[in-house]
């Protein structure tokens, strides 16, 4: 592995068996990050994306989950193959994960000081004083006083108690921290300040970051690289500028063309028409085409594979070409400009990006 690479995740495959039958949760997936890097991990509820986190973290549910193949390179190590014990002391000391809900992440009964100071003892072979030390030190970093040590989960705001999830995470100074929607539960002025806070501490601790999302704001403000997920498969990865302002994947398109504007006009709202597919019963071909308004017949025959359309911008769509717009035999199924106003469709199949209303868009986001 590149010695620049922390994590590399190649082929990775994850399933749930239920009663209903096998849940396609992730497939496929191969994806990397180097050191000091921030990723964010993109999609719509349903996507993968915690299931891609807890593969990392080898935290997978079995049952009902089963992975059934890949690799996932962490520091010269395949997580997957690594015994129970190696892998609890990677948890932790090396890969810390702020999970969806961190609300019940806390221990109610138990001060959040010592919580903190629990967690840097069980990976770091500390004194009971140093690891309080540790607890202190963190929580000021994270811009809660010291003095509030001694205090329960209850006796703090939601804000604040995210706060001290990720003085948790951050306590042992990970080399990767994966934030699973860390602000979704949270008020818009917290959402501000904890992102801030993530940004910051990422700098200062040089530690790698997955931010996991649905929202292409919270993106724009901490990450460097994109990863957009669909139906459990990777479909378009780039820079940041790569995927807001040369984006290429019809599902991209329409992601952002679901951002509501500045002005809050409602009627700008306008998320993708349908449903992400059943992950049970996933479409032959590409999982996007019974929602795309650029799916050939051509689409349903076979799962695309990723093309690089500019250099390391790669996308999942057959009819992309390599300069990244459509090839011009592409026959549109419909062509709904209605829905999509910062597309310009300048020639018959090529797509252009209106990066002032992009941007416009984000703002809000
Ligand atoms: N424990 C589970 N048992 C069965 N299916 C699950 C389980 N966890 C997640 N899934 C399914 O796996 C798919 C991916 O879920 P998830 O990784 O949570 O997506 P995301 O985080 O992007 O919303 C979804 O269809 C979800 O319903
Ligand atoms: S492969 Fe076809 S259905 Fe899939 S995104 Fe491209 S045009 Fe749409
Ligand atoms: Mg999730």
């Amino acid at each position: 592995m590149n010695e620049n690479k922390l994590l590399e995740i190649k082929n990775l495959t994850i399933q749930y068996k239920t009663d209903n039958g096998l849940v396609h949760a992730v497939n496929d997936l191969s994806l990397s990050l180097k050191k000091g890097e921030s990723l964010g991990l993109v999609g719509e509820t349903g996507a993968g994306k915690t299931t891609t986190a807890l593969g990392i973290m080898n935290l997978v549910p079995d049952p009902p989950g089963i992975i059934i193949g890949g690799e996932i390179q962490f520091e010269g190590s395949d997580l997957l193959k690594l015994s129970k014990q190696n892998m609890r002391k990677v948890r932790g000391e090396k890969i810390s994960m702020v999970f969806q809900d961190p609300m019940t992440s806390l221990n109610p009964v138990m001060t959040v000081g010592k919580q903190i100071a629990e967690s840097v003892r069980i990976h770091e072979t500390l004194s009971r004083k140093e690891a309080e030390q540790r607890a202190v030190d963190v929580l000021e970093m994270v811009g809660i006083p010291g003095e509030r040590f001694n205090e329960y989960p209850h006796q703090f705001s939601g804000g604040m108690r995210q706060r001290v999830v990720i003085a948790i995470a951050l306590a042992c100074r990970p080399d990767l921290l994966i934030a699973d929607e860390p602000t979704t539960a949270l008020d818009v002025t917290i959402q501000a300040q904890v992102l801030d806070l993530i940004a910051n501490l990422k700098k200062e601790q040089q530690s790698s970051l997955i931010m996991i999302t649905h929202d292409l704001g919270v993106v724009a403000e901490v990450c460097e690289k994109v990863a957009i997920m669909y139906a459990g498969r990777l479909i378009e990865y780039g820079t940041l500028d790569d995927i807001y302002n040369h984006t290429r994947h019809p599902y991209s398109i329409g992601l952002f063309s679901s951002i509501p504007s500045i002005d809050g006009d409602e009627e700008r709202l306008r998320p993708i028409p349908g449903l992400m597919p059943d992950p049970i019963n996933l479409p032959k071909g590409c999982s996007f085409w019974p929602r795309c308004n650029r799916a050939t017949e051509n689409c349903k025959r076979a799962v695309p594979a990723l093309i690089e359309s500019d250099p390391d911008h790669w996308v999942r769509c057959i009819h992309i070409d390599k300069a990244g717009f459509f090839e011009k035999n592409a026959v549109s199924k419909k062509t709904d400009t209605s829905r999509n106003e910062s597309i310009t469709h300048t020639k018959d199949t090529d797509v252009e990006i209106d990066s002032s209303k992009l941007e416009e868009s984000l703002a809000s986001g």
